[in-house]
Formats: C-alpha cells, structure tokens, sequence
C-alpha cells in the first residue's frame, strides 16, 4: 500500500518538475526562440545581407558624388563643376565597385552620357518607380531587389531612385532654366543630351548595383 502511494507521490512530483521545467523553458526561452525567428534570418539570410550592402554602397557613392560635387562648384562654378560628372563620376563608381565586390552606376530614363544608358531591366524598375510615385509612395524610399537569371547565369540586382531633393543642386545641371554658359558646356560635351527639365520631386535617375551570384 504503501508503495502505492510513495510511487503515486513519485509520479506527481516528477509531473510538477516537468511542468515548471515546461513552464520555464517558455517563460525563458520563449523571448530568446523569437528573437531567433526574427533576427537570426536578418542576420544569415544572403539576400537581406546584400541588400545591406547595396544600400551602403549607394549611400556612399551619392556622398561621395554630391560632395565632389559641392566642392568643384564653390571652388569654380557649375561649368567647372560639369567636368567632376564628366570625369569623376565613373571613376567613383569603378573604385567603389572593386571595393565593395560589385557593379555599382548610375542610369536615367533620360540619359545625359550614353555611356549610362538602362538595359531592359533597369528600364523596367524606373517605369515602376514612376508608377509607386505616383501612387503617393516617398521617392527617396524608393527600391527595387531581385535575382535574376541572366545569359544562365544568377545575378543579384538593386536599384535605388535618385530624386531631386530639395537644395540640392541638381537642377542647375538638369533643371528646367540652366545658365546659358552651363548649357553650352553640356552641349559640347553631349550633343544628345536628353537629362534636362527635371524639378524638384522628379525622379532624375538611380543608382543601380549588378552582383553575379
Ligand atoms: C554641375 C553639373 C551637374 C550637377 C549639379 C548635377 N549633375 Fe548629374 N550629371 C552631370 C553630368 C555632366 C552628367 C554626365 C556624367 C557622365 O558623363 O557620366 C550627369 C549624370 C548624371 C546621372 C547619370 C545618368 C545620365 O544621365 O548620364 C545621374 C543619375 C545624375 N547625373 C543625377 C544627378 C542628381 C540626382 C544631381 C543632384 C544631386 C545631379 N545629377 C547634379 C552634371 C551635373
């Protein structure tokens, strides 16, 4: 009889242990299991990592763009400013390219350089940044990444709209009224210019990134 019970008290405490151990493996670990599901894919995923290093890319190549920029035109005006674009802008783009593992540019569905001009992709997602404007989405949020198969081969690809912000000094060199000595440096420099007209909150382009997977 007694054995009964002793083996019966047995049984429920070893319960009770179980039931806290349950009890506190969620109270506990509940938070750490979660925070495993959300952050851990952020962390490993290769897809969310490339996008990171895309957005920095971008960051960088616009800062350090914008600031030769800035600089060329305190120091000499925007003629002077012109040959940063001509000269510099492609050189920036190469060395932050071998730097970061990619292919990062600059394109426009109206192009200033040939040189720049959007394949069939990159073409597309501009059409549909327009479009996600449109509809009220903030230009300077606007972003687009993919892989894509291209010639059999996986390619990741990003873009980033460049809008022109407020301040910024975009419209002298794209604008709608650009300075008749700026006009004619562009002109010699690119007889088919077609990135003129733009306004504050137009899309003047994007920067767009080619990585092969
Ligand atoms: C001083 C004149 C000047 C200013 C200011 C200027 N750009 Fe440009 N931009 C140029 C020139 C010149 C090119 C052609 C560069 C080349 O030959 O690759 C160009 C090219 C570009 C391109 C590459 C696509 C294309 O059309 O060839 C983009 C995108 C662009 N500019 C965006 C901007 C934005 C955004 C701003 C404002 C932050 C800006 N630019 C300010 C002169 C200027």
């Amino acid at each position: 009889m007694a054995k009964t019970v002793d083996a019966d008290i047995k049984v429920g405490v070893v319960h009770t242990t179980i039931n806290q151990r349950g009890y506190y493996m969620k109270k506990c670990f509940l938070p750490f299991l979660l925070m495993g599901f959300t952050a851990l894919p952020a962390l490993a995923d290769p897809a969310t990592d490339r996008v990171a290093a895309s957005r920095g890319a971008v960051k960088e190549l616009q800062t350090t763009l914008v600031g030769e920029l800035q600089a060329a035109m305190k120091a000499g005006g925007p003629t002077n400013a012109i040959e940063v674009c001509n000269t510099k802008a492609s050189a920036i783009a190469t060395e932050l390219s071998k730097k970061n593992g990619l292919q990062i540019g600059r394109t426009s569905l109206k192009i200033r350089n040939a040189k720049n001009a959007p394949d069939a992709w990159e073409t597309k997602v501009m059409k549909e940044f327009e479009t996600r404007k449109a509809k009220g989405e903030d230009p300077a949020a606007l972003e687009h990444s993919e892989v894509v198969t291209e010639g059999g081969k996986k390619t990741f690809r990003y873009m980033k709209a460049l809008p022109v912000a407020q301040g910024m000094p975009c419209p002298v060199c794209h604008g709608e009224k650009i300075d008749p000595k700026v006009r004619a440096k562009l002109e010699k420099l690119y007889p088919q210019d077609k990135a003129v007209g733009f306004k504050v909150g137009d899309l003047r382009g994007a920067v767009t990134i080619k990585q092969p997977l």
